[in-house]
Formats: structure tokens, C-alpha cells, sequence
């Protein structure tokens, strides 16, 4: 079976991103140790803190901030990296050409309920190798990314990554204690009956988005002439990980509940890195009417809304919102 460090050999000849994805996967392996421990590790529950996005911390978003951060630190092609949880960027070293953005502990919600929750990854070039790093070296759009992936840890700790050559996904083994390859070069459906969207916030959406979850209700009954399936893991790792093995589409769409978010996801570190596996695997990924990598960041934490998966349905639903918008 292939191990994770031999596929990347294999897809990518820049040896330095290959280390840094290996680097977090280690890291992953003591997240899936803790998370496995549960209540015996000590992990659950609230740390008493907030992040710079104004949101209570749990424990594990802090453990999990500070096992990457060490670990990337440490890495010789790292010259600095960026976290959900710290308000700016952490110099790593002056001589690594790479930059590293990650969201520790997606979906920290269902820590506690003992649910599926991930940690997720982007790796960007640094252009100033030698120089100390500011906040503005990483605002690079999406489509600078090196390499971008995920860690689920479900019942079983999965990897998902791409170097720009397609979409592996890798299963942790802990007997083996490795990551082997399950399955290469992944495809997304182009059409799907499956949709996840927090339903809650509908009064809250633009009328385009209200249209379209309006019509998937309506199935078959409906102008859609078919019917649909909701599916919410509250942890968009769980989401899009779902999407890459049977398809679907998963939306956190702009709404107005607060006027000054976009969207409830974060570009950089979340919305990037997920567009790029989708694409990679044949899907699409916007915000609703643009590509989400080709958005230009002004801000390592900015927030934006996000449609993405199966080809068709993202489509679909990006037409609704630029048939609005010529009204
Ligand atoms: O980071 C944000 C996040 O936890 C995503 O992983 C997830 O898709 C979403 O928020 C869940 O949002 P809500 O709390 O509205 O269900």
C-alpha cells in the first residue's frame, strides 16, 4: 500500500511543500491520539478564551493551534504561518520559501457531542525568503496555492490532499501508524440530489438563495422535477469530505444577520483550501457569483460565502444569484 510521504514523491517534485504536508500530518496523528481519549485527555470544554474572530476557544482549538504551530515552526521550509486562532502571522524561518495557513480544529462544535471535526490546510509560496514575514505576504488569492488539504477526524482520522495534480485521500492506519492511500485521483459528480446548508439562517439569506433552497424543498413537485436530500455535519470538513466521496453541494451563503461578516467562513484558511479540492476533483467553488480562488484577500482573516461542489448544482445556484443581480 502506498504510504502518504511515497504519493507525494510521486505527484509533486517540491520537496519542500511534500515535508510541511507530511509535518501536519504527523501533527494529526497526536490530534487523532487526543480525540480518541476524549474526556481522558482532558480535551473537552472551553478553554475561557476568544480567537481574534470574537469566538469562544475550546480547549482542543487551543492544543491543536499550538501542536501545528510548533511543529511548523520548527520545519526548515516554513518561513511563517497563519492560524484562525492567532491574530497575525507567527515567523518561522527567515530562510523557508513556503507559507502556511491552517484552521486547527474545524467544526469545534461538535467536539463535545464526540462528532467529527478536522483540521485544514494551505500552503502558499513566500516570494521574500531571507526577509522577516508580515501579514500581507500571505494575501495571495487562491489559486497561488502550492498545496491544500484536510485531516478529518470521524471514526476513522482521513486525509485529503492535492499538490495541484488531483485529489488523494489517505485513511490513518494506528496499527501501521501511517497514512496509506485509499483512493487517487478523485472525481465529484457533476449533478447530485444532496445539498447542505444551515437551514436556520433562511430568513437571513438573499433572495436568490431562498429561491433555490425554496425549489430543492419543492422536489419533485417542484421546477426542479426531482427530489433532494439535506445533510449538516456542522463542521465543514465533514461537509466536503462527504462531497468528495458521493457529491452534493455545500453552501455557507452571504446573509445579513451580522452586517459587518460576508459570510460565516474564513477565505484564507478555510473557504482557499477547500476550492482547491473541489476543483481538483472536478467540482466548482464560489461565492455565490466568483470563483472563490480568484478572490483577492485584504485580510488573513476575511470572511466570505461559499457554494461549492458538484458542477452543476453550483452552477445552478450561482445563475439564481447573477439572474438577481441583472434585475
Ligand atoms: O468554521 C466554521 C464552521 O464550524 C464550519 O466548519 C461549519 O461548516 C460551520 O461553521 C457550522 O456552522 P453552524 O454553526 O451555522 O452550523
Amino acid at each position: 500500500m502506498t504510504i502518504l510521504a511515497d504519493y507525494l514523491k510521486q505527484y509533486s517534485s517540491n520537496t519542500a511543500v511534500n515535508d510541511v504536508i507530511c509535518t501536519i500530518a504527523e501533527v494529526g496523528k497526536t490530534i487523532n491520539k487526543l480525540l480518541q481519549r476524549g474526556a481522558f485527555a482532558d480535551i473537552l470544554g472551553e478553554a475561557g478564551n476568544q480567537n481574534v474572530q470574537g469566538e469562544d476557544q475550546k480547549k482542543l482549538d487551543v492544543i491543536a493551534n499550538n501542536l501545528l504551530l510548533d511543529a511548523l515552526t520548527q520545519c526548515t521550509h516554513c518561513a511563517g504561518v497563519a492560524s484562525e486562532e492567532l491574530d497575525d502571522a507567527t515567523p518561522a524561518n527567515q530562510s523557508g520559501n513556503l507559507l502556511v495557513l491552517f484552521d486547527p480544529l474545524d467544526g469545534s462544535s461538535n467536539i463535545d457531542i464526540n462528532m467529527a471535526v478536522g483540521t485544514i490546510f494551505s500552503i502558499l509560496p513566500y516570494q521574500r525568503s531571507g526577509s522577516p514575514i508580515t501579514n500581507t505576504d500571505f494575501l495571495q488569492n487562491g489559486e497561488k496555492q502550492l498545496a491544500a488539504g484536510y485531516l478529518v477526524y470521524g471514526p476513522a482520522t482521513m486525509m485529503a490532499v492535492t499538490t495541484g495534480n488531483g485529489v488523494a485521500m489517505f485513511g490513518y492506519d494506528p496499527d501501521k501508524d501511517a497514512y496509506l492511500l485509499i483512493k487517487d485521483h478523485v472525481q465529484i459528480d457533476a449533478d447530485t440530489k444532496e445539498y447542505a446548508i444551515n437551514g436556520s439562517n433562511y430568513r437571513h439569506w438573499q433572495q436568490p438563495m431562498q429561491q433555490y433552497i425554496d425549489e430543492v424543498i419543492a422536489g419533485k413537485s417542484g421546477t426542479r422535477g426531482k427530489d433532494f436530500n439535506t445533510r449538516w455535519v456542522a463542521a465543514m470538513v465533514g461537509d466536503v469530505h462527504r462531497i468528495l466521496c458521493r457529491g452534493g453541494v455545500f453552501m455557507y451563503p452571504f446573509d445579513n444577520k451580522d452586517p459587518k461578516k460576508a459570510g460565516k467562513l474564513r477565505l484564507m484558511y478555510e473557504a482557499n483550501p477547500m476550492a482547491l479540492l473541489i476543483e481538483q476533483a472536478g467540482g466548482a467553488a464560489t461565492d455565490a457569483t466568483h470563483r472563490i480562488l480568484t478572490i483577492e484577500p485584504n485580510d488573513i482573516h476575511q470572511r466570505v460565502p461559499v457554494v461549492l461542489g458538484s458542477k452543476n448544482e453550483v452552477a445552478y445556484v450561482q445563475q439564481l444569484h447573477e439572474s438577481a443581480l441583472k434585475i
